[in-house]
């Protein structure tokens, strides 16, 4: 008798099905509460003849157990599908949106790019990777001359072929030469782009680092224009009242080159560590395009000039966000990075 109804219990026990919390209810109270039929069921053990007592009582453990087990996981299942199928609550304040600032070296590119395409410049873009042709060679610089260690390269492979030794470049001047070998003067255009170079990291120096280059190319492009597009710049990006000095330089690829000053922003000329106590900070190197960097891509200098110039995006943001460390740039803590809004600013 005994026998059979556990049997048939445990039957039940298995083959139930909870859809929902009173389900889960009705199955407590029916095996697992005080009233329950597994505890009625230990009542009547009292009954039971003595040598029979071990075995129901093992029997009946193994249903109390089967009935706990099974309770346990009916209300997890049923936890799972309230929590998948519960209503937000649509009083609550909305989680803000947190949205990401541009960095400033791109925000700084923005605004550069905007100030030359108002001057009728296009935006060219070209490899990281480079040969040596690219970077050096057509540029002027003749094989084993010291000006090629101006720039500590890193070198990626050597080639049989000359010119083919891949580096990573150094400068965006590569994208100076890639332009005039594909397209004939009148050339207009700027290159922005990060280039590298093999020097121990400081405030002041960093391995990798951004550039953007200009070229202008056609009949009659003069110093004069070089000039007054620097200049042109300069007011644009950093106000009317900012001063300009240029200085005379060398550049395999330019003659005659200069290097461009304007006046410290951070300590308003008095002298700071920036600009070394000088009150000036350089920002570009510039210069007319050498006859043979011209003749290099196929351009015959008798009938055409034309003037580059090239600035790092690091020193024009330095001087207009005060920034004096230039590994803040890529460390990305969010903490620098949070202080760059767009609006206004590109
Ligand atoms: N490519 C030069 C450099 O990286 C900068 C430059 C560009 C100078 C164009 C003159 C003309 O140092």
């Amino acid at each position: 008798m005994m026998e059979e109804k556990i049997k048939s219990l445990l039957a039940e026990v298995s083959d139930f099905k909870a859809a929902t919390r009173q389900d889960l209810e009705s199955f407590r109270l029916r095996f697992i509460s005080k009233k329950g039929a597994v505890t009625e069921l230990f009542e009547s053990l009292k009954q039971i003849p003595a040598d029979q007592k071990k075995m129901f009582g093992k029997v009946l453990n193994e249903l109390k157990q089967a009935a706990e087990n099974k309770f346990a996981a009916l209300s997890e299942s049923l936890e799972s599908v309230a929590d998948s199928t519960q209503i937000p609550d649509l009083t609550l304040p909305p989680v803000p949106n947190t949205v990401g600032n541009l960095h400033p070296l791109f925000l700084t590119k923005l605004r550069i790019i905007e100030i030359f395409e108002r001057l009728g410049f296009t935006v060219e873009d070209g490899p990281e990777i480079e040969d040596d042709w690219h970077n050096f060679s057509a540029l002027n610089f003749p094989e084993n001359h010291p000006a090629r260690e101006m720039q500590d390269t890193f070198f990626i492979e050597k080639s049989a072929t000359e010119g083919g030794d891949k580096l990573l470049r150094t400068h965006t001047s590569n994208v100076q030469i890639r332009l005039l070998e594909k397209q004939k003067p009148p050339v207009r255009a700027i290159m922005p782009g990060r280039v590298y170079r093999n020097e121990a990291i400081s405030a002041r120096a960093h391995c990798f680092f951004h550039q953007v280059e200009a070229i202008y190319v056609d009949k009659n492009v003069s110093f004069a224009d070089l000039k007054q597009t620097l200049y042109h710049f300069a007011k644009e990006m950093y106000g009317k009242d900012i001063k300009l000095r240029l200085r005379p330089s060398f550049f395999p690829f330019t003659e005659p080159s200069a290097e461009i000053d304007v006046t410290c922003l951070i300590c308003k000329g008095d002298g700071c560590v920036v600009c070394k106590r000088s009150g000036w900070v350089e920002i570009a190197g510039a210069g007319m395009v050498h006859p043979n960097v011209l003749r290099n891509c196929g351009v015959d200098p008798e009938e055409y000039t034309g003037f580059a110039l090239g600035m790092g995006i690091e020193r024009v943001t330095q001087l207009r966000y005060q920034v004096n460390d230039l590994r803040l740039y890529s460390e990305n803590d969010v903490r620098f990075l949070k202080q760059f809004h767009t609006e206004g600013t590109a």
